[in-house]
């Protein structure tokens, strides 16, 4: 019960990393909230309350921020949604490269703007999601507008860091390696890609939610109460060398 008596807002909770970690922070007695804009995804989150809303539209955002001021004072947000489009600089068309970086960091600043006002009625904990596309070139990923999207979660969760110094907010940001995911399986397939993820692994299997889960259940608790501004990186050891 290291969350007991935290309220919790997830997005991206619908899938794959944001629903592991709604799913951890109920089970360590956080009251969440889980948001997504797959309402069929957030369906199927038993026992968990769900918010369905499109993050990168302001007024869906301030209609969910709405509802989770009835959850009282805000203690821990986590910002997982994400939506990315792959595509090599010369072929990527500009509503791609617009959608992935909208996805990527619009909903981090509308949802955290949204909701910095709950924040700061008791302090809090923001953790966002940067990745290992932010801190070096992945061979054979054609990920320019990823890259660019996850380098400005990382600045800007340092810049987020400050601002809420004195509110008592903390934010840091979690860098995972490949993740296996509903969305991430389909490379499982593809041989060329994984002899590259796997060619910079220390540690011989892949990442799982639970491994992200672990450690956003860390950065949520007091147990962290001195950790911001931070970044951490959670990838088998592929960007330590
Ligand atoms: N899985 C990985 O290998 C990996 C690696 C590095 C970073 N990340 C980051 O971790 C976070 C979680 O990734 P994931 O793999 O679990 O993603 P995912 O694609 O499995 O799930 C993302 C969820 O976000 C929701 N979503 C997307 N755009 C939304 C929007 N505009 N409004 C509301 N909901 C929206 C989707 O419906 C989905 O349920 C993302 O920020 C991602 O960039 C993931």
């Amino acid at each position: 019960m290291r969350l007991k008596g935290k309220t919790v807002v997830v997005t991206g909770a619908g899938r794959g990393i944001g629903r592991q970690i709604a799913k951890m922070m109920a089970a360590e007695g956080a009251r969440v909230l889980a948001v997504d804009r797959d309402t069929e995804a957030l369906g199927t989150l038993e026992g968990i309350a769900t918010f369905a809303a499109d993050l990168t539209n302001e007024k869906a955002v301030a209609d969910m921020a709405a509802h989770a001021t009835e959850l009282g004072p805000l203690h821990i947000l986590v910002n997982a949604a994400a939506v990315v489009r792959f595509g090599w600089i010369d072929e990527l068309s500009y509503s791609d490269w617009q959608l992935t970086l909208r996805s990527e960091v619009d909903s981090v600043f509308l949802v955290t703007r949204a909701l910095w006002p709950q924040l700061k009625m008791k302090g809090g904990s923001i953790i966002n999601f940067s990745s290992a596309s932010a801190h070096v070139a992945l061979q054979g990923l054609p990920a320019v507008a990823h890259t660019a999207g996850k380098g400005a979660v990382l600045a800007m969760t340092r810049q987020l860091a400050m601002e809420g110094g004195p509110w008592g907010i903390r934010a840091n940001s979690i860098a995972p390696g490949f993740t296996v995911t509903e969305e991430t399986e389909q490379h499982l397939d593809n041989p060329e890609m994984m002899a590259s993820v796997r060619s910079k692994l220390m540690i011989d299997r892949l990442g799982r939610t639970e491994d992200i889960g672990y450690l956003a259940i860390y950065l949520g608790s007091d147990e962290s109460g001195f950790v911001t501004g931070a970044d951490f990186s959670i990838d088998g050891g592929a960007t330590a060398w």
